[in-house]
């Protein structure tokens, strides 16, 4: 494999956007593709957002910040990815949108590029059956919100290629995360744990009574969580939890990994927590 210089991103929503920038803050060069040139600009302006809250705090130069916005690009072309040693895809949960993409990947990449999937709940093997060149797919499993979270999941497909898959962790590491190397399993390792685990919140909510905001105070004065269940999941989006548990349910059949139909009825209202401004909370 080629030493990665150039990360191509796929699809800048929050874990895109976050995505390309921990890459540029690490001095990658990054080419972003999204599929409009609005929500190519939406995602710039989030990446100098949130750099700039890290200069005014004092994290990070202003001469650091602007080198890092130079080594962004943006396109909603996916030609545009074809000199990138790396291509990490973080677009929709949806299988089908992600085979098409990868036979795309395959044919505009270089034979020794790494096609990274950035998937929750997807089968990375799966994915990388698209290709012919099943040996350069892995996934790179990033969390929730992706410039603050240190970990990222290296996964190991059925024809991942040792290369690739150390590329992987290179990679991470030199973006400041901490990976852990694991084999491709239905939610790797911290969904496999988490989602489960926030689906018994959801229920614990209607069987003991209990307000969002107090279930939110339980788990992080009486667990010791960083952030309450109910404020997790609007923040991860209650879609994408809910297509999360499906997944996994689907593939493992335990009871738990299926979404409560109060979150279920959730999504189906359109209420998908921070980014539609309703979810367990009320956003502005
Ligand atoms: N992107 C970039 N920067 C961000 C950001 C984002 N999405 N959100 C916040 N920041 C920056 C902001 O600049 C913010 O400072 P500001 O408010 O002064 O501008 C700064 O980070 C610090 O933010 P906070 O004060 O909110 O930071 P906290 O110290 O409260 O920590 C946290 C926030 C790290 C998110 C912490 O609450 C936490 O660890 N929560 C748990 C998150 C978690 O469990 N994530 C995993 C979800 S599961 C998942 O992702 C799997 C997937 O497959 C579904």
């Amino acid at each position: 494999m080629a030493e990665v210089r150039t990360i191509g991103v796929v699809g800048l929503g929050a874990m895109g956007a976050g995505i390309a920038q921990v890459s540029i803050e690490a001095g990658y060069d990054v080419v972003g593709r999204e599929v409009s040139t609005g929500l190519c600009d939406a995602a710039a302006g989030r990446i100098g957002h949130f750099l700039t809250r890290k200069v005014e705090k004092g994290q990070l130069g202003a001469q650091a910040r602007d080198a890092a916005v130079g080594r962004l690009t943006t396109t909603t072309a996916l030609d545009d990815l074809a000199a990138c040693d790396l291509v990490i895809e973080a677009i929709v949960e949806e299988l089908g949108a992600k085979l098409e993409l990868f036979a795309e990947l395959e044919r505009i990449c270089r034979a020794d590029a790494v096609l990274a999937t950035n998937t929750s709940a997807l089968s990375v093997t799966e994915i990388a059956a698209a290709t012919s060149s099943a040996e350069r797919v892995i996934g790179m499993h990033f969390f929730n919100p992706a410039p603050l979270m240190p970990l990222v999941e290296i996964v190991r497909a059925e024809l991942s290629s040792d290369d690739a898959f150390e590329t992987g962790c290179i990679v991470a590491e030199r973006m400041g995360k901490t990976p852990v190397r694991c084999h491709d399993t239905p939610g790797f390792v911290v969904n496999r744990v988490l989602i489960p685990l926030l689906n018994d919140c959801i229920r614990v909510l209607d069987e003991a009574r209990v307000t969002p905001e107090d279930l939110d105070t339980a788990m992080t004065r009486g667990a010791g969580w960083p952030m309450g269940p109910c404020t997790l999941v609007d923040l991860v989006g209650i879609d994408v939890h809910v297509h999360a548990s499906e997944a996994l349910y689907e593939k493992l059949r335990e009871p738990r990994m299926a979404p409560p139909p109060r979150i279920v009825a959730m999504r189906n209202a359109g209420l998908l927590g921070r980014k539609s401004g309703r979810g367990f909370y009320t956003y502005e």
